[in-house]
């Protein structure tokens, strides 16, 4: 907002200066030649100390918006990590850098403001000793006849107008330096390519849910491959489960999948066509996800059920919560159902996957992900909402991470990831009996 009434303002300015300039110049000129070079001579000079000084000021003020960014972000995190700043015994560290960037931030607008402030006395002063040759060169010229005393006064005057935009050029393009340093910051950020969510022209409302991952590779960053050459064809309906070491590559296929990212090469195919067909709205509609991360929102638990969704249906909402075991700690909430959430410790890390998989099952989506969804729930309670599970994904393709490997063991197919690459695929029965990475890692668990 301040950028833009910045830059309208100054843009306004700009017009209503150049045209007195303009006109001045005719009138000068036609006053006196030689006194108008002086006046003309004067500009170069006026545009140097300018550009001297504004060019220290442009650093300086980008440096005070890094600097500012810096703080906020220090304060945010010094708020949402207070609890593991003080149990690291954090605290003293943290106040020292705040201190260090306050300071630094300090110094940095003194800086700006006295080299901005400078500017306008200095361009007076050059302006001025112009004054002064003018006068005297003047006063030569009437000595000798050439030119009359009340010319001298009249023109004085019209060099004041002369200067006058220069001045306000200075200050203008002072302001815009720091509209700018603000603008490149915002700018940085425009320039992450949008998410064109409406490209693609098919808008096929129900799909099957074949999907087929082809030579895909990926990386987040140049040379650092993730996925390396992943192929395999999930048939629609199965269950699927991706394990592996933490870092594997298991959440990135699913960010492939489901268009976060989109794939170096290869190919992903839902129901026969590039995933890059599909309209990008729709195609993320076709998946129920839980993931690695339960994130709640600062809403009722109705609102957060219904994410998303059209409507809230409270009855379904209360049915969903029930299957999953959830309902019994939402109901211990101050206002039940229309308890507002909020992410300071309200709720488990366990409750709020809980919360996220009845989210997951209320979409009703063709396609089901779910991302170490247990990972923080006790065996029983996954015991439990395993029935929920197995009756969400009943016919739907659904993927499953998960590191305790027995919630995984009924899959339809097993994929052993390892670096980005599929190690082995089969049923439980058929990795156990290839008696490689998996059936080590099985035995391992059960304590065998
Ligand atoms: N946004 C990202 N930018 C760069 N590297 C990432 C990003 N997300 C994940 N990675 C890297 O990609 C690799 C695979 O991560 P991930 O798919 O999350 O593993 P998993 O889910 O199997 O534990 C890891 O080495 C991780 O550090
Ligand atoms: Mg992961």
């Amino acid at each position: 907002d301040l950028i833009s009434s910045t830059f309208s303002e100054s843009f306004a300015k700009l017009v209503i200066l150049a045209i007195t300039f303009l006109s001045v110049i005719v009138m000068m000129f036609s006053l006196s030649l030689p006194l108008s070079f002086l006046v003309i001579i004067a500009g170069p000079f006026v545009f140097l100390l300018i550009n001297f000084i504004t060019k220290r000021t442009k650093v300086l003020f980008s440096q005070q918006q890094v600097t500012l960014g810096k703080l906020s972000g220090q304060m945010e995190e010094s708020i949402s990590g207070y609890s593991v700043i003080k149990a690291y015994c954090q605290e003293q560290n943290m106040i020292n850098s705040f201190k260090e960037n306050n300071d630094k931030l300090q110094e940095l607008g003194i800086k700006a403001n006295i080299w901005t402030g400078i500017l306008m006395p200095a361009i007076n002063v050059m302006q001025n000793i112009d004054f002064i040759f003018i006068v005297i060169v003047g006063s030569l010229l009437a000595d000798k006849g050439i030119i009359t005393i009340g010319l001298i006064s009249s023109f004085v005057l019209y060099a004041r107008q002369f200067m006058r935009p220069l001045n306000e050029l200075a200050s203008i393009y002072n302001t815009l330096q720091s509209a700018l340093a603000g603008a490149e910051r915002v700018f940085e950020i425009m320039d992450n390519k949008e998410e064109n969510v409406s490209e693609g022209i098919i808008k096929e409302t129900s799909i099957k849910g074949d999907i087929e991952f082809k030579e895909v590779c990926f990386a987040y960053v140049k040379d650092k491959p993730v996925i390396k050459n992943f192929s395999i064809k999930i048939n629609h309906g199965i269950k699927v489960a991706l394990v592996g070491e933490t870092g594997c590559g298991k959440t990135t296929l699913i960010n492939l999948l489901t268009r976060m990212y989109d794939v170096t090469s290869g190919q992903i195919l839902l129901d026969g066509l590039d995933i890059k067909e599909y309209n990008l709205k729709q195609l993320r509609s076709y998946f129920g996800v839980v993931l690695q991360d339960s994130e709640i929102f600062n809403d009722t638990v109705y609102a957060n059920l219904c994410y998303g969704l059209d409507s809230i249906n409270k009855a379904r909402c209360k049915e969903v919560c029930q299957s999953v075991g959830a309902d019994a700690f939402i109901l211990r909430l101050p206002q039940g159902y229309e308890s507002v959430l909020t992410n300071d410790g309200m709720l488990s890390e366990g409750e709020r996957q809980l919360l996220t998989i009845a989210r997951s099952i209320m979409v009703n989506a063709p396609m089901i992900i779910l991302d170490e969804a247990t990972s923080n729930v006790d065996t029983r309670t996954e015991k439990n909402i395993k029935s929920a599970i197995d009756n969400m994904t009943r016919g739907r393709t659904s993927f499953f991470i998960a590191h305790r490997l027995s919630t995984i063991k009924d899959s339809d197919l097993i994929i052993h990831m390892e670096h980005g690459e599929i190690l082995e695929v089969g049923t439980h029965e058929e990795l156990l009996k290839l008696n490689n990475g998996y059936a080590k890692m099985y035995r391992l668990q059960v304590g065998d």
